[in-house]
């Protein structure tokens, strides 16, 4: 693996970024029951991050969905490959995703969660690829936007590299 990267969000602007969402999440949920829901593997690093940042308490859960293959477009099949695994009725659930692209998967695991009856259901996105979306998906929380670009780092792979790699790059 030896592509092309541009740095396109430094370990600064994450940080702050995060520090952002963070505060946002830390006032509105003051008084709920907050559950994260981290989709794996993506949102790793930003949801560890995420909660170090929280001044509220807040369960951690994951999910593991698989859409892409091991290609940059999404095929369209959407299944779960890891549930959650604690009840999430009455629970006021928010998504923690790396990136919001076409929409599809989100949409897919909004249902899958609604399903459980949580009190409220929402979506925090570190990156939201507005432009790009087929189906509406909304981003309660957006990170950063960005317009187009396959992006690697922070978590986010291409073909399951460059995961470890601290800041955001945009691969060529
Ligand atoms: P969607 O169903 O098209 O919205 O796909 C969203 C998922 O596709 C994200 O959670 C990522 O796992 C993956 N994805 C979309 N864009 C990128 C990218 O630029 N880099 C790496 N993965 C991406
Ligand atoms: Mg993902």
């Amino acid at each position: 693996m030896n592509k092309e990267l541009k740095l396109l969000f430094s370990r600064k602007e994450i940080a702050e970024t995060v520090a952002r969402l963070a505060s946002e999440i830390s006032v509105d949920y003051a008084d709920k029951k907050l559950v994260l829901v981290g989709v794996l593997k993506g949102a790793f690093v930003f949801l560890a991050d995420l909660v170090r940042e929280l001044t509220i308490p807040a369960t951690i859960e994951f999910v593991r969905i698989a859409s892409y293959g091991a290609n940059k477009e999404s095929c369209g099949k959407i299944t779960v490959t890891k549930d959650v695994e604690i009840p999430l009725e009455g629970k006021d659930v928010l998504i923690i995703e790396d990136i919001v692209d076409t929409g599809l998967s989100l949409k897919f695991l909004i249902e899958h969660l609604r399903a459980h009856h949580p009190a409220s259901l929402r979506l925090c996105a570190l990156v939201d690829k507005k432009a790009r979306r087929e189906v509406e998906v909304q981003v309660d929380y957006t990170g950063f936007a960005m317009t187009d670009g396959f992006i690697v780092g922070y978590g986010i792979d291409f073909n399951e590299h460059y995961r470890a790699l601290p800041e955001i790059f945009v691969v060529d």
